[in-house]
Formats: structure tokens, C-alpha cells, sequence
């Protein structure tokens, strides 16, 4: 397999192989869990760098699935990690979640908070953070940004990129933007008995423009010789808390739709409130988040109402499949 110039290369979880040349990308589709398919790749061309999405996400899934996510977000992120070793690729910026934190009792929430995940999705990135820095320890020539992720939401404002998830979304924004296009009736709200000020849970809904900038940031200070960095830990949040109800009346003016709504129990494990401390991302990556809720609303209905179906159609939803990021 010969590689072209390429800008990015995409690898992701899902199986199967394919090889196309963009217009100025190289796009390949590799199992994460394939060390020798990795390995071709990086003897084809030099990497500087590492931006490793790779991961399931699905809270839910994972605690019905855990081999399925320890066998994808640890034994695949072990296989990248020793072939870029191999190939002498040691910069790299790791996508880390406030999964890591599990449930503090206060927000905002600082990258120097207890990590005590509890679900078997927070604890592969927490794992994976754990082999990340022992890998700095036993040679300081790595360079690594762990990027912790609030909640990201929204969509590309062009409207053609947004989030697809398959099967039922674990997620809260997901499932609202599937109501509002009419592919589910009501939105069960998760406990509105909480102490915040709805009742309702509260969390640090972050743009997934931000979260792109906040990439970009991270890989600057990589490639900054006159940073020190080994392997360090960063939130990318507003610092903000938005309650499920704030969230479903931004949408439904967003959209215009009304979003029926079914006030059910509290979801086990979930924590009350939860929003970033954004200070170190600010000082030391010199990011700060953007977008307010309204913009992103804007977007994600923008995403929504021109592909209600996301990349499939009516039929193809139907399938159930694991959701990865
Ligand atoms: C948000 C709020 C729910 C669905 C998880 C991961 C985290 C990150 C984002 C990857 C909570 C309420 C939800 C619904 C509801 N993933 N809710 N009805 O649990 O904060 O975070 O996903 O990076 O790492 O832990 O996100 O969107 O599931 O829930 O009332 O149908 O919405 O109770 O208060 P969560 P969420």
C-alpha cells in the first residue's frame, strides 16, 4: 500500500479496509485492533503526530458490553501506542471524557479532582490515560495531551457533519434532535428531583467546534519546543452548567418543534451536576470555548433537519450498531 501526501489520516475502530485518495487527504479505514494493518500504514509514510479518536463512547453499551469496550478503547489504543513507538511517532493527543471523574460531589471540576470513573466506558479512559503516563515515564522523549470531554454536542454549521449515532442515543442531545424530527415521540427527563435549579441534571454542553479548536491548540503545544510538556491532562468545557431543561427550550427554539417530554426515574450513576474548570486548557493551551447553547441548538437542528435520518435512511436506522467516537 502506497500513501500519497496526505494532510490527516482517519483510523477508526469499525472493520473492513479502504483505500481511496482524497483531494488532498488519504483517507483509510483500519481496525484499531489490527497491529499489522497499523504497522503498514506508519512504515508507509512519516507521522509527526497522533490525534486518537478511536474509542467506543456509549456509556449504556459499555456496562452491558465491557469485554466488547476494553477490547476496542485499551487493546486498540495498546496496539497504536506500541506502532507508533515502533516508528518513532511519540507526540500524540489522546481523547480522554469527565467520564474519568465519575461523580463529584462539586463543580467546577479541575483536572486535579479524584479520578474515580464508574462505568466501564469511563474506566478504559482512565485506563488508557494510566498506560499513557507510565509510557511518558519510561521514556521522556513522548510528548501527550489527554483531552478530558464534557458533553459535546451541535454540529458543523455547514450542515452536511453531525453526529449519527446508531440504535436508541444514550445520549441527551441526540435523542432530543430525534424527537424534534419526529422519529421519536417524547423525551424521557431522567429525575427532576435533583438540588439544582430545575430539578432536572446539569452538565457543561461544550460545541463540537470548540472541541476541534481545543485539538488544534493541543497540537500546537506539542510542537512548541519551549513547552515542557510530558503527559498532561486537560478539560475541554465552558465552564458552564446547563440543566436538561434549559437544553430541551433552547432546542425547541431552535427548532421551532415542541419536545414532548416524560419525566421518568434518575438514571443509576449519574451525577447531579457536573461542569469544567477551564483554567489550565486557557493558561496553557491559550483555548478558550466559544459557542453558547443557543449556537449550539443552532447547529444541531441545522445538522438535524436536513439529515433527519443522519448518514442513512428510514431503513437503515433500523440496525442497531455501537457508537464510537
Ligand atoms: C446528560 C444529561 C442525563 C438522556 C456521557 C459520558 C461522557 C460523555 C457524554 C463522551 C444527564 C440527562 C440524558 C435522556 C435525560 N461521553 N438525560 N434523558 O451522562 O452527562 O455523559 O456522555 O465523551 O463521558 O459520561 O451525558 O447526554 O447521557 O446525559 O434526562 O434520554 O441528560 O440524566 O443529566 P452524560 P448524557
Amino acid at each position: 500500500m502506497s500513501l500519497t501526501h496526505m494532510d490527516i489520516l482517519v483510523i477508526n475502530s469499525s472493520t473492513g479496509t479502504y483505500n481511496g485518495t482524497l483531494k488532498t487527504y488519504l483517507l483509510l479505514q483500519v481496525d484499531i485492533r489490527d497491529e499489522d494493518a497499523l504497522d503498514a500504514v506508519f512504515a508507509s509514510t512519516r507521522f509527526d503526530a497522533v490525534i486518537h479518536f478511536a474509542g467506543l463512547k456509549a456509556v449504556g453499551e459499555s456496562v452491558q458490553k465491557p469485554l466488547f469496550y476494553y477490547d476496542h478503547n485499551i487493546a486498540g489504543t495498546i496496539n497504536l501506542l506500541k506502532v507508533m513507538a515502533a516508528h518513532e511517532c511519540k507526540k500524540l493527543v489522546f481523547s480522554s471524557s469527565a467520564a474519568v471523574y465519575g461523580s463529584p460531589k462539586n463543580s467546577p471540576c479541575t483536572e486535579e479532582f479524584p479520578l474515580l470513573p464508574h462505568n466501564p466506558y469511563g474506566r478504559t479512559k482512565l485506563m488508557a490515560e494510566e498506560i499513557c503516563r507510565d509510557i511518558y515515564r519510561s521514556d521522556s522523549e513522548w510528548r501527550i495531551i489527554l483531552l478530558r470531554y464534557f458533553n459535546p454536542v451541535g454540529a458543523h454549521p455547514s450542515g452536511y457533519l453531525g453526529e449519527d449515532p446508531r440504535g436508541v442515543p444514550n445520549n441527551l442531545m441526540p435523542y432530543v434532535q430525534q424527537v424534534a424530527v419526529g422519529r421519536r415521540p417524547s423525551v424521557t427527563i431522567f429525575g427532576n428531583n435533583y438540588a439544582t435549579k430545575d430539578g432536572t441534571g446539569v452538565r457543561d454542553y461544550i460545541h463540537v467546534l470548540d472541541l476541534a479548536e481545543g485539538h488544534i491548540a493541543a497540537l500546537r503545544k506539542l510542537f512548541d519546543s519551549s513547552s515542557n510538556i510530558g503527559c498532561e491532562p486537560y478539560n475541554l468545557g465552558t465552564g458552564k452548567g446547563t440543566s436538561v431543561l434549559e437544553i430541551v427550550n433552547a432546542f425547541e427554539k431552535a427548532s421551532g418543534k415542541k419536545i414532548p417530554l416524560v419525566i421518568g426515574q434518575r438514571r443509576p450513576g449519574d451525577a447531579e451536576i457536573l461542569f469544567a474548570g477551564t483554567g489550565k486548557a486557557e493558561r496553557e493551551l491559550n483555548w478558550k470555548a466559544k459557542y453558547g447553547i443557543t449556537e449550539m441548538c443552532r447547529d444541531q437542528w441545522n445538522w438535524a433537519s436536513k439529515n433527519p435520518y443522519g448518514y442513512g435512511s428510514p431503513d437503515s436506522t433500523k440496525q442497531n450498531g455501537s457508537n464510537s467516537h
